[in-house]
């Protein structure tokens, strides 16, 4: 004889060892119909963009020279604003936050390809420039600067000035840096642009593992195609538009020709 059962048949999931799909993550950026023009509307950089990322995405943007990838990663990390149209972070309209330069120092962390170190400061000086916006006391400051180094393996040139360092050196001082402020979003703009293979290995191994390790949304714009595959989803952009918007591993290996 069955058992009886507690619920009623007709109320038990179909399939109740089935798994469910994890719970999505929160929205971080959401953007509608969002346009940025210069020199009085004659240069559209970016032409309607709607997109949604959401919290701990890994988002690599590719496309052309000129496409917008770098118009709307200025953007998102509010080093600039659309001409029109609705970004908000965490649901919060951008244009209406009273302090743009206190969200970048509270959530953002920023990576470029040409460093952008201060050339008067030394590796953990140029590390502790983003904290000076969070009151930190100077002994915070070092210290913490110095863990962050240690992080990406530069706690050998800590007194060096970025002329005495390796591009790839450089380039780990300024991930010290961008994670300076413990940053929930990393924004990296070809952070290997300038970089040999070797260097770009190492550099995106270390973004990788930030992002994993501190389920950081990490948003990153590249003309490489094999680092668009490190990514949980690949967005492509032409003409200042979002032309797909894909998982990574949907990538066609084919689509490695037409991405610069
Ligand atoms: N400050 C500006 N004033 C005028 N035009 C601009 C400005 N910034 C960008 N543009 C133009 O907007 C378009 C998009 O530029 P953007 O820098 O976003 O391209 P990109 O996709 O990052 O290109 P690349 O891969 O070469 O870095 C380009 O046509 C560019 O010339
Ligand atoms: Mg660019």
């Amino acid at each position: 004889m069955l058992p009886k059962l507690a619920v009623p048949a007709n109320r038990l999931p179909l399939m109740p060892d089935a798994p469910a799909d994890p719970p999505r993550s929160e929205v971080v950026f959401s953007l509608q119909d969002v346009r940025r023009e210069f020199d009085d509307g004659h240069v559209l950089a970016l032409r309607g963009v709607n997109l949604e990322i959401r919290a701990g995405e890994f988002v690599a943007i590719i496309g052309g020279s000129g496409s917008g990838k770098s118009t709307l990663l200025s953007l998102l990390g509010a080093l600039d604003t659309p001409s029109s149209g609705s970004i908000r972070f965490q649901g919060k309209e951008m244009s209406e936050m009273p302090d743009l330069g206190e969200f970048r120092a509270r959530h953002v962390g920023f990576v470029f390809q040409s460093f952008l170190l201060l050339p008067t400061l030394t590796a953990l000086e140029n590390v502790q420039v983003p904290m000076f916006e969070l009151g930190w006391s100077r002994a915070e400051r070092q210290r913490r600067a110095g863990e962050l180094l240690q992080a990406v393996g530069m706690e050998h040139r800590l007194d060096h000035m970025p002329d005495k360092l390796s591009g790839g050196e450089r380039q780990r001082v300024a991930i010290a840096r961008s994670l300076a402020n413990e940053p929930d979003i990393l924004l990296a703009d070809e952070p290997t642009g300038n970089l040999d293979s070797q260097n770009s290995v190492q550099i995106m191994d270390l973004l990788c593992r930030v992002q994993r390790e501190k389920n950081t949304t990490m948003i990153l714009v590249t003309h490489d195609p094999s680092i668009a595959r490190l990514a949980d989803r690949v967005i492509t952009m032409k003409d200042g538009q979002v032309i797909a918007d894909q998982p990574a591993d949907r990538m066609a290996p084919s689509s490695a020709g037409s991405i610069s």
